[in-house]
């Protein structure tokens, strides 16, 4: 009698300890009530240092100075002198930065995954064999979405899978490496339309397998206008002045009407799926466009590099072959912070239009309201 007495006091105790100390390891039941996890998926956008741990390039690495100089003071893998837009969202959701997926198995998985990978794209071939592709991210979830399970039991990670907002920024680099390596497949307006439609095929795949594991919200950015970046600029010889009809550009905007009608034919096909589709491409031409009207002196040389418009992919010298190059003294007045990556400015300009932005630029609803929606 007085040994179960005390037991149960003792495990009293303990329950009231750890919803006390917020140590989600040790006793997930202390989860903030309005929790919603964060997986991320895609590319060098959102990878936050996945590829510190593949064997690849530092074409695809950012682990080196002066990478995070602006705010981890370190560098982490990000593409980017501080934050990226997914580390921003996650911010605004009231989560901690998501860990990686890589090296292995995290605690804080609870809170989200982050799957992505700098080069990745949507298709298996896409600079393979250097980056990881879509279809081995979706793999990755399996295995966190079992760890989870394991951690949490079957129905609280059915719950929490089913809450949980799915993020992906995909298709860029698929544009970029037929450009630049495999430009037989775009030579003609049928060759184009059908690798756009793979490209948008094979996410369209990876987004059904969430759905069938218990998905529900998915929110998307779409294929930004690259063509503007200081290493198209350089490419195309100085052209300055505003944004270019580069190759890439007119890649994206086909690549964007075609994801667009892809997610309002999911939305028909699934009961209860929902999404939320950021037109990056508008909000980078209009903020590159206007730089000034956005607090930036400069959206046409990036802060970090070499060459023209620091449009060659030096940055931090550690790259095959080029040691030298230029650093800005203030990447907060730069878009670009390296040849093709923005700083962690841009990026939070891009996270509040995704969160908070209105139809005409984040459709048909946005992060917010996406995360605030019950799922299951
Ligand atoms: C990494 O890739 C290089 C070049 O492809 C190869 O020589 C090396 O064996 C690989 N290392 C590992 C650990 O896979
Ligand atoms: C080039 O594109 C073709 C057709 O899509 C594909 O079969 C091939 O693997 C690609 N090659 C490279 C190097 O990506
Ligand atoms: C996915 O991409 C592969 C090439 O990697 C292609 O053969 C396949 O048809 C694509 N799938 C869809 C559904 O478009
Ligand atoms: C840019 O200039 C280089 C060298 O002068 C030339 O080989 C290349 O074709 C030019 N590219 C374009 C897009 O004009
Ligand atoms: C979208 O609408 C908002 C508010 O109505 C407006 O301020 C903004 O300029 C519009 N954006 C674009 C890209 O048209």
């Amino acid at each position: 009698m007085n040994f179960n007495m005390t037991r149960s006091s003792v495990l009293i105790c303990f329950l009231m300890l750890c919803s006390s100390l917020l140590i989600p390891g040790h006793c997930h039941r202390s989860l903030p009530k309005k929790h919603v996890a964060l997986f991320i998926f895609g590319d060098s956008l959102f990878d936050a240092g996945n590829n510190n741990y593949i064997n690849t390039t530092t074409y695809s690495q950012a682990n080196f100075w002066p990478y995070g100089e602006s705010f981890f003071k370190y560098p982490t893998g990000r593409f980017s002198d501080g934050r990226l837009i997914s580390d921003f969202i996650a911010e605004k959701a009231g989560l901690p930065l998501i860990p990686t997926f890589l090296p292995s198995y995290n605690d804080k998985f609870v809170y989200g995954v982050n799957f992505a990978s700098a080069g990745g794209g949507a298709l298996v071939e896409t600079y393979r064999g250097y980056v990881i592709d879509l279809q081995t991210q979706l793999s990755y979830f399996k295995i966190a979405e079992k760890q989870l399970k394991q951690k949490l039991g079957d129905a609280e990670a059915k719950t929490l899978l089913g809450n949980a907002v799915y993020l992906f920024s995909i298709g860029g680099n698929d544009y970029d490496a037929a450009l630049t390596s495999n430009s037989s497949v775009l030579q003609s307006d049928y060759s184009k339309k059908q690798y756009i439609l793979t490209v948008v095929g094979n996410l369209t795949t990876v987004i059904k397998e969430i759905y069938k594991t218990g998905g529900r919200k998915f929110g998307l950015s779409s294929v930004g206008a690259s063509g503007c970046s200081p290493a198209w600029r350089a490419t195309m010889n100085g052209s300055s002045g505003s944004c270019l009809e580069t190759p890439p550009s007119e890649l994206a905007k086909l690549h964007n009407i075609e994801l667009y009608k892809a997610l309002e034919e999911l939305e028909k096909q699934l009961t209860g799926f929902k999404y939320s589709v950021h037109n990056f491409y508008d909000s980078g031409v209009e903020i590159i466009n206007n730089p000034s009207r956005y607090g930036f002196k400069e959206a046409m040389t990036a802060c970090c590099g070499s060459g023209p418009y620091r449009g060659i992919s030096s940055c931090g010298g550690k790259r095959i072959g080029i040691e030298e190059y230029e650093l800005c003294d203030n990447p907060a007045e730069y878009f670009y912070f390296d040849s093709g990556h923005a700083t962690e400015r841009a990026y939070k300009l891009f996270a509040e239009l995704m969160w908070s932005g209105t139809p005409n630029i984040t459709w048909p609803y946005n992060l917010k309201k996406l995360f605030e929606h019950s799922g299951a």
